[in-house]
């Protein structure tokens, strides 16, 4: 578990300060399946993805298999490793698709993983403003695990309401050699306390302002580094077979985690390796290459 002044350390460094000249991040421009296919089992120790979502986007008409990409990531998984799978319902004639709840029921019944929690990542704003419901601003992090999870890091960034107050839980009694009974003192509540599994938080087209955003559908920065950081330790590989810009290898790199991303357009594969070529060796732009 890291510390409170850890974690802040590492949620103050500011973006583009790595100081790192060889990247960690492996690239590979291709299918989710065939990309993991490649890869041994139990490598991997945490994936962070947000999927294509039902038929919201349909990023130049390409295919992903959900079910053999399920099955994929948990035999890459390693034992207690974790996939965070961002994902939202598409609405079909005016009621949701069930698509997101089938997925969550699959991974259990059919891949194997365990169901850890369902967490929310609720946006600040709204997409596509409704008329006939409220406006939709959430989506869910399904956190999936191969066994119980290996590493989990809570956030302690939530401020506590009693802090510095005697905690006011009931009276922790013990019983001594002689048989006397004893109260032991009650804590002083800390500063902060754990987050809640509902995170709230910008947008990545909030986040990057008047920014050009060189995708359509790019996961907000602090979502993937939080989900890495509860969920991995330095040195571990992360992966996400549905890369788009990358966000979640910069992001892992930028923590000291190695990172796998998998994206099938070529186009986008391309950028990510123009915005990461600046001083930095790609691990393996041979796959961009040949894809190209
Ligand atoms: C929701 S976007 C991911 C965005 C990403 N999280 C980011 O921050 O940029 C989904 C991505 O999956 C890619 N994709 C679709 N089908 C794929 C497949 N079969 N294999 C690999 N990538 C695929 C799309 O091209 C798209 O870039």
């Amino acid at each position: 578990m890291i510390s409170t002044t850890e974690q802040l350390e590492i949620l103050s460094v500011p973006a583009g300060t790595n100081t790192t000249q060889t990247t960690q991040i492996d690239i590979r421009c291709g299918d989710s399946v065939r990309q993991l296919l490649e890869l041994p089992n139990n490598s991997v120790h945490l994936c962070v993805t947000s999927p294509p979502y039902y038929k919201l986007r349909t990023y130049g008409g390409v295919q992903w298999d959900f079910e053999n990409t399920a099955r994929q990531l948990y035999r890459v998984l390693a034992p207690g490793g974790v996939v965070c799978w961002v994902v939202g319902d598409g609405v079909e004639d005016g009621s949701e698709s069930l698509t997101t709840c089938k997925q969550k029921i699959f991974f259990r019944e059919q891949a194997g993983f365990r169901i850890h929690d369902t967490m929310i990542y609720a946006k600040t704003n709204f997409a596509h403003p409704e008329t006939a419901r409220y406006h939709q601003v959430f989506e869910y992090v399904f956190v999936l695990s191969k066994g119980a999870p290996r590493v989990f890091n809570p956030i302690k960034d939530r401020p506590n309401v009693y802090a510095g107050k005697v905690g006011s839980y009931g009276i922790n009694t013990f019983t001594r050699p002689d048989g006397s009974k004893g109260v032991r003192p009650r804590k002083i509540n800390a500063e902060f306390g754990m987050r809640h599994n509902v995170w709230t938080g910008k947008t990545r087209g909030q986040e990057e302002g008047c920014n050009k955003l060189p995708h359509p559908a790019m996961m907000p920065q602090w979502l993937a580094r939080d989900l890495i950081l509860s969920w991995s330790s330095p040195g571990d590989t992360v992966i996400d077979p549905f890369a788009g810009s990358c966000t979640t290898g910069i992001e892992a790199e930028k923590l000291g985690r190695k990172a796998i991303c998998i994206e099938i357009n070529p186009g986008y594969c391309k950028s990510i390796d123009r915005d990461l070529c600046h001083d930095r060796t790609i691990t393996s732009s041979a796959h961009i290459a040949a894809a190209l």
